[in-house]
């Protein structure tokens, strides 16, 4: 369930007529739903009632301030994977002891940024980065509470560019050495094992591929326990997945995920932690893009949008779908017919989505792609130099512009000329 409906015969994102909005900010832009943020965090929080728990919002999906004070304010912990995202969260206000830092790949320099600043937990990858860490820990002084995440080899039945929990992917370590990586963990100074991390990928619309991590993941919590580590708490990873096309059969609900957690490992009296993402923001955004033109080609009509794939990459780089709306409701049983809708951008990847039934739609009609607010702005670019579009956040009847379409000027000033091009 979101807050985008029409109302009038018009789409609205709460009680704000999308038309109201692209009138103050121009289009394209992104436009998030407080309600429906704030109502997916309670969802998860409520699905592991009865067992202690955090649940980390994977900011990568949308880290946009605002969106990152919402849930923080709620209580929400913050998933980060790099020290940009740290600073993100601590300057939405959440403690350093909500935030985990996850992350093949963290540097040095990120390590002591976010050792200085406080945190909950490292999610550790690697031996390499087991060993850094630890050197870094100590030089500071202080000991981190690690959990180190096994990669339990289950095909999460998603994306390939988005699993991340089989053997051939670059993510955490094999399970079947986890033990030899405990001993060591234990054995360095400046860490301290508390926990195990486990997550198997993006957009998982099954739960048994969850049902057979957790079980490794229970598995192993008791071997670590048997051989004198303090397993405390587990981070189960985020991945669940949200319904791109309502025409298809939803998948599984935060609460069934929820019983699937219980079922699993709530016998072991752990602290839960999870780290959604997609289902916390994706169905909590759109993006709003106005028909350039209608161009009727030979046997195929397009639509040229003023979005483009710079705004909303996903449809180019993981053939995703996302069901597209007009803006202003079609009348009941009105004439449908196949178009391509496609951004300005000089590529033929550029292309949102191909002979996709429309009503009939027009130069200067809007319209609107659903599932935008995770993976969307996040992974935007400025590629054919085009602004990144403003983000617009709506509570009830007010809304406000969260981030501003930057003005060419700017654009312009970012960049620099050496000194031996300047006369
Ligand atoms: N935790 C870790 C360690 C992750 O790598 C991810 C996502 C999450 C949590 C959150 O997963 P979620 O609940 O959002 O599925 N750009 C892609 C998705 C990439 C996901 C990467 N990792 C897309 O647009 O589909």
């Amino acid at each position: 369930m979101d807050h985008f409906l029409y109302r009038n015969g018009v789409l609205h994102a709460e009680d704000v007529p999308l038309t109201e909005i692209a009138a103050t900010v121009g289009t394209p832009f992104y436009v998030y739903s407080s309600a429906t943020l704030a109502r997916h965090y309670t969802v998860f929080d409520e699905a592991l009632a009865g067992m202690p728990h955090l649940v980390c919002y994977a900011m990568k999906a949308n880290s946009n301030l605002a969106v990152l004070k919402l849930l923080g304010d709620m209580g929400a912990g913050m998933d980060v994977v790099s020290v940009g995202e740290y600073l993100r969260a601590k300057a939405a206000g959440v403690p350093g002891e909500r935030i985990v830092f996850s992350g093949v790949g963290k540097t040095r320099a990120e390590m002591e940024t976010v050792l200085a600043g406080g945190i909950r937990q490292f999610n550790v990858e690697s031996e390499p980065e087991l060993y850094l860490l630890s050197k870094v820990a100590s030089e500071m002084g202080v000991e981190v509470p690690i959990t180190v995440r096994v990669n339990p080899d289950v095909d999460a039945k998603t994306h390939p560019k988005i699993a991340t929990g089989m053997s051939d992917n670059k993510f955490g370590i094999p399970i079947a050495r986890a033990r030899e990586v405990y001993k060591l963990a234990a054995s360095l100074p400046g860490v301290k094992v508390i926990g195990i991390d486990v997550h198997i990928g993006s957009q998982l619309v099954d739960l048994s591929p969850y049902r057979d991590a957790f079980r490794k993941v229970a598995e192993l919590t008791e071997q670590l326990r048997a051989d004198g580590h303090e397993i405390s708490r587990l981070d189960l990873g985020g991945g669940l997945g949200i319904p791109y096309e309502r025409s298809n059969a939803a998948p599984p609900l935060p609460m069934d995920y929820g019983d699937v957690v219980r079922e699993t490992v709530g016998h072991l009296g752990c602290e839960i932690e999870i780290e959604p993402g997609r289902l916390i923001a994706g169905n909590a955004g759109l993006m709003v893009s106005s028909v350039i033109f209608r161009k009727n080609g030979e046997g195929r009509d397009f639509l040229i949008v003023d979005a483009a794939m710079n705004d909303l990459i996903r449809p180019a780089m993981y053939e995703a779908h996302h069901d597209i709306v007009p803006v202003m409701e079609p009348a009941p049983g009105a004439a449908q017919s196949p178009v391509d809708i496609v951004g300005p951008i000089c590529e033929s990847g550029d292309t949102f989505t191909k002979q996709r039934p429309m009503p009939h739609l027009d130069d200067g009609d809007m319209i609107a792609f659903r599932s935008a607010g995770a993976y969307g702005a996040v992974m935007s670019s400025e590629y054919n130099s085009r602004p990144m579009i403003p983000e617009v956040l709506v509570k009830g009847d007010q809304f406000a512009v969260i981030r501003p379409r930057p003005t060419f000027d700017e654009m312009l000033n970012r960049d620099k000329l050496p000194e031996w091009m300047q006369d």
